[in-house]
């Protein structure tokens, strides 16, 4: 089979531009990957490209990289299934991490973010004389959070990471959830709760704007925002909302619980709190932006017809489930 690669380049000692596009032609197998590709291209085309990879089995997590625009394992990713009309797949290195090189990228901040979390167990109270004891239910519950193969992908497309690199990303925070609900770490008053607090500060879970593509992504089925929306629910049942993004939720769900529809001007000024004055005077040139354009909410927000409708389903839904 008949391939093009489409390779993004970078090479620090060369001096050139920051990055380059480089083509390659190449025939291979039918049942090639397209890491199988950038090996071949590698071994028998073009010696100074780099890349990562070691198990070629969707296992170690080192071959992550965009192809064709969305982060996946190369290893795992067939070349025939990932040509485009001409016969040309698209590779450049996994994104919001500096490239080092060609398609290898720096992990630095990845594992500062991973260690932030304290990736660890911290049990509470006595030892116990044999081992702790898990019940299934909770270890087969976490079986899909340890899954994740650490390869970085969740973070290449994360669209938060891409405008703030201090948010702790999905992966530091799925592996935060794989703890904070673990029975043996702790107890809910305990070392849960201190992890929950910490998660709850600025650039942590509630920076996430759920945008669903780490959960795209994730070769492993590991679904990082669901973890992150488990994360605040463990948030808010232990009590921690006085923080924006706890008051933002809760905002909401009483807009559209009361009103069927979301109260856009009070919104902001619920999530930042009422007497927030050097926050609130914050929002004044985005409101006088929107004021210009036209884009200001109504100031007097309405319900939608037949809210009853929307007010049953809605308390329909708050029951807890049986
Ligand atoms: S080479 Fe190990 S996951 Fe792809």
């Amino acid at each position: 089979m008949d391939v093009k690669v489409n390779i993004r380049r970078y090479d620090p000692d060369a001096g050139a531009p920051a990055s380059f596009w480089q083509e390659f032609s190449l025939a291979v197998p039918e049942t090639a990957t397209v890491l199988d590709a950038l090996i071949q291209i590698r071994e028998e085309m073009d010696g100074t490209l780099s890349l990562r990879c070691s198990c070629r089995s969707a296992i170690c997590g080192s071959c992550a990289m965009r192809v064709n625009g969305h982060a996946v394992l190369a290893c795992k990713t067939r070349a025939s299934e990932s040509l485009n009309s001409e016969g040309v797949v698209t590779v450049e290195p996994a994104g919001n991490m500096p490239v080092v090189k060609d398609l290898v990228v720096d992990f630095d901040t990845f594992w500062d973010k991973i260690r932030a979390v304290e990736p660890y167990l911290q049990p509470q109270g006595p030892e116990p004389e044999g081992e702790y004891i898990a019940s299934n239910e909770s270890m087969l519950h976490l079986s899909s959070v340890t899954a994740c193969i650490m390869c970085g992908a969740c973070v290449s497309d994360c669209t938060v990471l891409e405008v703030d690199p201090t948010f702790l990303g999905p992966a530091a925070l799925a592996k935060a959830y794989r703890f904070t609900a673990d029975p043996r770490d702790g107890d809910a008053a305990g070392v849960s709760q201190r992890r929950l607090e910490q998660l709850s500060l600025p650039s942590g879970m509630w920076d996430c704007t759920r945008c669903n593509e780490c959960v795209q992504v994730c070769p492993k089925g590991v679904a990082p925002m669901d973890r992150i929306m488990a994360l605040r629910e463990q948030a808010i049942s232990l009590g921690l909302g006085d923080n924006n993004g706890a008051r933002h939720a809760e905002a909401f769900t009483e807009s559209v619980a009361h009103s069927g529809r979301l109260d856009e001007l009070r919104l902001p000024v619920k999530t930042v709190g009422m007497f927030n004055l050097p926050a609130l005077f914050s929002f004044l040139p985005v409101g006088l932006r929107a004021m210009t354009h036209g884009k200001l909410p109504p100031l007097v927000h309405k319900s939608v017809e037949n809210v009853q409708s929307v007010r049953r389903l809605f308390s329909k839904v708050s029951q807890p489930p049986k």
